[in-house]
């Protein structure tokens, strides 16, 4: 399901004794590792409740047939949404935060916060869980965004959010009382810019001492590419129910199979904290008011300006990454040359973030566009890049020709492909 998978590497390790969790966990208790990040998808909150995009037959789009869409993923589409708000705002009822526990998963997150092991968590996730779970404000970006804010699309004035909740709650379209254009929660729909906070916190990767990428399939870019930016020393552990992304083609990837809330149950235990997760885990049986944590996510935002931007995308000569990236994932080696490719690979992903690139034809893309049309005919064992994935790949694109356009004027193959790209 998840894209840009190379062959498993199956030589030595390099950082780590071995690809296992103790392993993991004697790396974590040394003083190599100081500066731990997390990626998260919707698989960690599946437990919550709450389903996830792209599991056959549970994911959400397999299931999205009562609203009447033209292609599952228009559900979350700016250009759809521009002409047809309603599908929007049922399903927005439905995953309205509020009602969801965090899982034991978001509370490891939070213990590696209490552990001063967390740098950044960046989470694809608008359902603010890990918020919910004690996760510091300051330490979690919500790159495709959250429910905490609104906005009109057309003259991009705010909306109360109060209003909001209530009309949301009765599946009420909303329109700005200024201009009459329609408003929306600031998630980022396909089409549309990740929130500046993403682009800032970026580069911080290049620093990152280990890596969990947790209950994603690693489709949906720029998100997807941010496993490829930590430096080649850095350790990167998936934790999935199937393999995603690249995670697996490097000496020090560790790929553990299974649902997340039993394998971090484990690293747990091996770290001595198995305790401490359960009674910080019993605590967010107590809901949080989202009220609460919208102030904190203010405030949140506000340490981060203050913060100013430490490193910025800028600095990277444009020439350089531009190279960089026409030459695909690089063969990567320590050192000088491996700083230039994270620093060239940091500075075209926020190039793409920018200018919301055009349609491309590479391979991860592809992927995620036949992963992404027909889940229900996805296979949860073969990965994209397989024979198996590709046949797919091409009986899906066939399939998604007859699908009508969806407010732009390319194909509707072109169309999904292009707004998959357009998160860029
Ligand atoms: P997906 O549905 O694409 O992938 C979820 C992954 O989690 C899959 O690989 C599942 O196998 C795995 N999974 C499910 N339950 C799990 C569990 N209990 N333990 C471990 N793994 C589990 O969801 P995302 O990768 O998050 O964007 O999707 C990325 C983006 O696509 C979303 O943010 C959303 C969507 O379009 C927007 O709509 C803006």
């Amino acid at each position: 399901m998840g894209n840009e998978q190379s062959a498993p590497y199956e030589g030595p390790t390099e950082v780590l004794e071995g690809r296992d969790v103790r392993s993991i966990v004697k790396y974590m208790k040394s003083k190599e590792c100081r500066k731990v990040f997390v990626m998260l998808g919707a698989g960690v909150s599946t437990a919550a409740g709450i389903p996830d995009f792209r599991t056959p037959g549970t994911g959400l789009y397999s299931n999205l047939e009562r609203l009447n869409l033209p292609y599952p993923e228009a559900v979350f589409a700016i250009n759809y949404f521009a002409e047809n708000p309603l599908p929007f705002y049922t399903l927005a009822r439905e995953l309205y935060p509020g009602r969801f526990r965090p899982t034991l998963t978001h509370t490891f997150v939070k213990l590696l916060a209490d552990h001063a092991l967390l740098d950044t968590c960046f989470t694809q996730n608008i359902d603010t869980l890990e918020r919910r779970a004690g996760v510091p404000a300051h330490r979690i970006v919500e790159a495709h965004g959250s429910f905490a804010d609104q906005h009109c699309i057309e003259c991009k004035r705010a909306f109360d959010g109060a209003q909001m909740k209530a009309a949301i709650e009765r599946a009420e379209i909303v329109r700005c009382g200024e201009c009459g254009g329609l408003v929306k929660p600031d998630i980022v729909f396909f089409g549309e810019a990740l929130p500046p906070l993403f682009e800032r916190t970026v580069p911080k990767l290049r620093e990152a001492d280990l890596l969990f990428v947790i209950g994603t399939s690693l489709t949906v870019h720029p998100f997807a590419a941010l496993t490829g930016l930590v430096p080649a020393g850095c350790p990167r552990v998936l934790i999935n129910m199937e393999r995603a992304g690249d995670i697996g083609g490097r000496p020090d990837d560790v790929v553990l199979l299974g649902r997340c809330d039993d394998i971090v149950r484990e690293i747990a235990q091996e770290l001595g904290w198995a305790d401490e997760l359960e009674r910080e885990w019993a605590k967010t049986e107590i809901l949080v008011p989202l009220e609460a944590l919208d102030r904190e996510q203010g405030a949140k935002e506000k340490d981060e300006e203050r913060a100013g931007v430490e490193t910025t995308v800028a600095d990277v000569p444009a020439s350089q990454s531009q190279a960089a990236y026409a030459e695909g994932a690089p063969a990567v080696s320590k050192g000088q040359e491996e700083e230039a490719r994270v620093e060239a690979e940091v500075d075209v992903l926020t190039e793409k973030v920018a200018q919301a690139l055009a349609l491309s034809e590479d391979a991860g893309v592809e992927a995620a566009r036949t992963a992404t049309i027909t889940p229900g005919s996805q296979s949860t064992t073969s990965g994209p890049g397989s024979e198996e994935a590709s046949e797919g790949a091409a009986a899906h694109s066939s399939e998604s020709d007859s699908r009508p356009p969806v407010g732009d004027t390319r194909s509707p193959e072109a169309s999904i492909a292009g707004k998959e790209k357009e998160k860029l």
